[in-house]
Parts: structure tokens; C-alpha cells; sequence
């Protein structure tokens, strides 16, 4: 059960945030709910799918600011293309006057052996994770250094939403891996590059968090959701799947000009329960095994 936020409800009066991949209910859409909550004045909400975004505003509106409507908008944004991002940013600025912080929420993942994942799947995922994330960084540049040098303005943020898969090894997740591992390199390099800019670059690591698509997804019906998540949980050092709303009050924390967090640059924080520091090698293997024969499953039918 989520404690209240130790933030005041406005401690992000400041901010114009763009938040990407926040369309469904996975993280992205918690993380825009904590930002309004803690007083941000725009939530630019972006994803691919245009009647899931238009539902998704809605339920931010009606849930976080139902007398402001107007703190919550929505763009079609697909952030493997440059121009994409640039028309979001466009866009956020017209309608707020300046952007001071960006969420880099999209990514995309599946389940694969590597043997059996093509040259195309790799990229696409490489793509929309890594080259999305540069793509949104590299448009918001300017406008986050120019909001950040106003008189009296605090720095403006970014937050790569990144994972713990790369710490080690995970079966069936090259491409996933390899993309988180490269999102939390360029987060420590445009922190040393954009520090002098007035920019603050992080990243947050969640670990599995309950009720997200990406689980239940991953587990490609090899597994029912309850069951993983119960599975996963038992093996957690906390004791219990992360929720959603951890994720977003770390976001909180990092955005927030006087949490703390106004010297902290260059880091990715992990918010995982402790999960990545204790894989049980039973438990990891009895699911490596569900999950392989669901996969060999699939590719039989193929
Ligand atoms: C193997 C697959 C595949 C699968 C797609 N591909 N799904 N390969 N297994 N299940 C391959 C396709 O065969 C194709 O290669 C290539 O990937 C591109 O597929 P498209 O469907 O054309 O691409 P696109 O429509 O852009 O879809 C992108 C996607 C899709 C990532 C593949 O799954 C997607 O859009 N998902 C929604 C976002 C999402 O997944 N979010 C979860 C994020 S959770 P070929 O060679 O056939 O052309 C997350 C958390 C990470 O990221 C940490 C988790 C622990």
C-alpha cells in the first residue's frame, strides 16, 4: 500500500513536463499522474496509438485536475522519428511557453532467444528505445536549456526510464538488454555534455512492478500474471512487486527543485525492491523453462 508523497502538492508548480510511452496503463501514465499531483502546470502525454492517449488524458484530467483541463494534453508521437519529436516539443512550448522536463518513458520489448530474434526485431527495438530516447533528449535541448536560463528558473530535467536486465544476464532479452545498457550510458553522457546547459539528466531502473503490460506481457501467456507476480514477489528482498506509484515518486524526487535531488545528475536509481541483487537460480530457471517451452510452442506454429 503507497504511503502519501512526502513532496508538497506543489513542489512541480514550475514544471512543463513531456512525458513519452505514457498512452496505456503501463509505468509512464502513473509517472504523469505523480507530476500533476506534485502541481505541474503541463503534462504533454505522447505514445502512437491516438484514441488510447485521447482516454488516457481524459482519465488524468478527470482524476488529478477536473477544474484545469488545460494542465493535461496529448500528442501522437512516435519517437523513432526526429521530426516526431521535434513537432512534440513545438508543440509543448506553444502551448505552455517553455518545456523544463522530459520523461523518456517509451520502449518497446518481447520475449526472444537470441538464435531466434531477426536482424529487424533487434533494431526496431534498438530504435525506439535508444535512437527514441536520443531522438527526444536531442529535440528538447534547446527548449529545456532556454527555460533553465531565465532569471531565478531551477534546472531543467530529464529522466530516462531504464531497467535492471542489463546488470546481468537475461534469457531472451538481447535486444532489451542491450538498448537499456546504451539509455543508461547516455544518460551519464549528456549529463557531463548538458550540466552546462542547465540540464539535469538521470534515469530511474524499475524493477518488476505489479500490474504493468510489460510483465504479463513478457510472460507471453506462459505464465498467468497472478502467478508470476507471485512467483517474483517471494524472491524480492522487500517482500512484495514494486507499484506503479513507486516509480513515479522516484520521477518526483528527481524533478523536484528542492527534494534533494537538485545536485544529483548523471544517475540512474534503481527502484527494484532490492530484486536484482538476489535471482534465485530456482526460480529464475523455473520460469526461463515456462517461458522456453511457450516460445518453442509459438515458433512450432510459425
Ligand atoms: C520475436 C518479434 C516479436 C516477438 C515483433 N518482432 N514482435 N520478434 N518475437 N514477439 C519482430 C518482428 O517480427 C519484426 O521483425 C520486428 O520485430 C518489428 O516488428 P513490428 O511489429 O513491425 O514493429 P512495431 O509495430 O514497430 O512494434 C514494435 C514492437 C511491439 C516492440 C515489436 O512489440 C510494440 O510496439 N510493443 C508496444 C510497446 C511495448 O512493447 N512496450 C513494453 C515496454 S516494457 P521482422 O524480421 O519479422 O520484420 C519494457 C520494459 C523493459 O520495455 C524491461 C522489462 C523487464
Amino acid at each position: 500500500m503507497s504511503l502519501p508523497s512526502p513532496f508538497l502538492a506543489t513542489a512541480l508548480s514550475h514544471e512543463v513536463c513531456i512525458v513519452t510511452g505514457a498512452s496505456g496503463e503501463g509505468i509512464c501514465l502513473t509517472i504523469a499522474r505523480c507530476l500533476l499531483e506534485h502541481g505541474a502546470v503541463g503534462v504533454v502525454i505522447c505514445g502512437r496509438r491516438e484514441q488510447v492517449l485521447r482516454q488516457s488524458a481524459a482519465s488524468l484530467v478527470a482524476e488529478c485536475c477536473p477544474a484545469q483541463p488545460e494542465r493535461v494534453a496529448y500528442r501522437v508521437c512516435d519517437v523513432r522519428s526526429p521530426d516526431a519529436c521535434h513537432r512534440l516539443v513545438e508543440f509543448t512550448v506553444g502551448k505552455y511557453g517553455r518545456l523544463t522536463t522530459v520523461v523518456n518513458g517509451a520502449a518497446g520489448n518481447f520475449l526472444s532467444t537470441a538464435r531466434n530474434l531477426s536482424p529487424n526485431g533487434f533494431k526496431t527495438v534498438m530504435e525506439i528505445d535508444v535512437c527514441g530516447t536520443f531522438n527526444m533528449c536531442h529535440a528538447a535541448f534547446k527548449a529545456l536549456s532556454s527555460a533553465a536560463s531565465a532569471p531565478g528558473s531551477p534546472m531543467s530535467k530529464i529522466v530516462n526510464i531504464s531497467a535492471t536486465l542489463q546488470y546481468g544476464a537475461t534469457h531472451y532479452q538481447v535486444h532489451a538488454s542491450a538498448a537499456k545498457a546504451a539509455i543508461d550510458s547516455m544518460t551519464r553522457t549528456l549529463a557531463l555534455e548538458w550540466g552546462a546547459h542547465g540540464i539535469r539528466v538521470n534515469g530511474v531502473a524499475p524493477g518488476p512492478i505489479a500490474g504493468t503490460p510489460g510483465l504479463t506481457k513478457l510472460a507471453g501467456g506462459a505464465l498467468d500474471a497472478g502467478a508470476l507476480e507471485e512467483m517474483v514477489a517471494e524472491v524480492i528482498p522487500l517482500g512484495r512487486m514494486g507499484e506503479k506509484r513507486d516509480i513515479g515518486t522516484v520521477v518526483v524526487f528527481l524533478c523536484c527543485n528542492g527534494s534533494g535531488s537538485a545536485y544529483v545528475s548523471g544517475e540512474t536509481i534503481v527502484c527494484d525492491g532490492g530484486a536484482w541483487l538476489w535471482k534465485p537460480a530456482i526460480v529464475e530457471a523455473d520460469m526461463v523453462d515456462a517461458i522456453s517451452r511457450t516460445l518453442e510452442k509459438k515458433k512450432s506454429k510459425l
